[in-house]
C-alpha cells in the first residue's frame, strides 16, 4: 500500500478543526531543540522525544571521573530510549511488509524508523510540528527509506487515513495532548478489525486520588494534560479497544531518570518525574489493545 492509498490527502498545514491549544503545541515542538533529545539522537541517527526503560549498564558507563564518561552517559540514555520503542514494537503483533502502521504524534520519527527496520512495513506519522515532520522526512531520505517512512503535519484526532486500513497504530508519549475519547475514536476508525493499538504514556494514579503537585508541574512544563489510568481504560472501552496487556513500566523507567538527573543534560523536570514515580502519584504505563 502506498501512502497515497492510505491517505486521502497529503497536508502541510494542520487541517481544521485545529484548536488554539493545538497551535500552542505546534509552536512548542517547532521551537524545541533541547540537547537531551538532539545529542541522544546524534548517537546513531534515531531521534526520539520520549524516555527510557531498562537497567543502566554500569560497566558500559565506566568511572564517572573518566574524560569519556559524559559521552558514554549520553549513549546509555539513548540506548534506554530506543529500548523503550523496542518494547512498544514488541506489542504490535505479527506485522508484514505490506502492512501500514500509524504513529500518532510521531515527533522526529525515531519510532517510525525502528518500526520499518524491524518489520519492513510502511509507517505513516502525524505531528503538529512542521519542523518535526520535515526533520523526520529528511532523516528517512538520508536512510533511503522515504518510500516507507513518512511524516505529515496533521491533527491526530482528524487524520486523512482510510478507515480500517492500518494494521497497528500507537501513541508514544503523545496522548497527553488530546481528549482520550476523541483520540481512541480516531484510532478505532483507522485500525482494521483485530488491529493492535499501543500507548506508552505517563498517567496519574487514581489510587493517589488526584494529580499530585509533581504531576501538575509536569503538565505546566510540557503544556500538556496528563490523564489518569482510569480515563485510559474507560476511553478505550468506549471505543472498541480492548486491553490485551497493561504493563506498569514505572520501575523500569526510574533508572533512566536517575541517570539523567546526574548528567549535564538536565532540564529541571527530573525531580518531578522521580518524586512522582516514587510517591505513587504518577505511573509510566504501556497499554496494548485489540481493535474489536
Ligand atoms: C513527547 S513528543 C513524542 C514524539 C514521539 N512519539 C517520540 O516518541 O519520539 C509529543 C508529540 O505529540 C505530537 N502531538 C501532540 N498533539 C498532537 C495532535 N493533536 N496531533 C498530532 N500530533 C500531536 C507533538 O507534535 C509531538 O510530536
Amino acid at each position: 500500500m502506498t501512502s497515497t492509498e492510505l491517505a486521502n490527502e497529503t497536508s502541510v498545514t494542520i487541517p481544521s478543526p485545529a484548536s488554539p491549544y493545538q497551535g500552542d503545541i505546534a509552536r512548542y515542538w517547532d521551537q524545541e531543540a533541547r540537547p537531551v533529545n538532539l545529542r541522544l539522537g546524534d548517537v546513531d541517527g534515531l531521534y526520539h522525544h520520549h524516555y527510557g526503560i531498562g537497567d543502566v549498564d554500569r560497566a558500559a558507563l565506566g568511572p564517572a571521573d573518566d574524560i569519556a564518561y559524559e559521552k558514554k552517559l549520553v549513549a546509555e540514555l539513548h540506548r534506554l530510549e530506543s529500548a523503550q520503542t523496542g518494547v512498544l514494537l514488541d506489542q504490535l503483533g505479527s506485522i508484514g511488509r505490506d502492512d501500514t502502521l500509524v504513529d500518532a504524534g510521531c515527533g522526529r520519527g525515531g519510532s517510525m524508523v525502528m518500526a520499518h527496520q524491524r518489520f519492513g512495513c510502511k509507517t505513516e506519522g502525524v505531528t503538529l510540528s512542521a519542523k518535526q515532520a520535515d526533520f523526520a522526512n529528511r532523516r528517512a531520505r538520508e536512510l533511503g527509506i522515504d518510500e516507507h517512512v513518512h511524516a505529515r503535519v496533521c491533527n491526530m484526532l482528524d487524520t486523512p487515513f482510510e478507515t480500517g486500513r492500518a494494521a497497528a497504530s500507537w501513541n508514544n508519549e503523545s496522548s497527553m495532548y488530546v481528549d482520550l475519547g476523541d483520540l481512541f475514536a480516531e484510532h478505532s476508525r483507522i485500525l482494521g478489525r483485530g488491529g493492535r493499538y499501543v500507548t506508552i504514556t505517563g498517567c496519574w494514579n487514581p489510587r493517589y486520588g488526584q494529580p499530585s503537585k509533581w504531576v501538575s508541574q509536569i503538565n505546566a512544563h510540557f503544556e500538556c494534560n496528563i490523564h489518569s489510568r482510569r480515563e485510559y481504560l474507560k476511553a478505550m472501552a468506549d471505543n472498541r479497544l480492548v486491553p490485551q496487556a497493561i504493563v506498569d513500566l514505572t520501575p523500569a523507567t526510574l533508572p533512566y531518570w536517575e541517570l539523567r538527573a546526574t548528567s549535564s543534560l538536565v532540564t529541571g523536570i527530573e525531580e518531578a518525574f522521580i518524586n512522582s514515580y516514587k510517591d505513587g502519584s504518577f505511573q509510566y504505563l504501556m497499554i496494548a489493545a485489540d481493535r474489536v
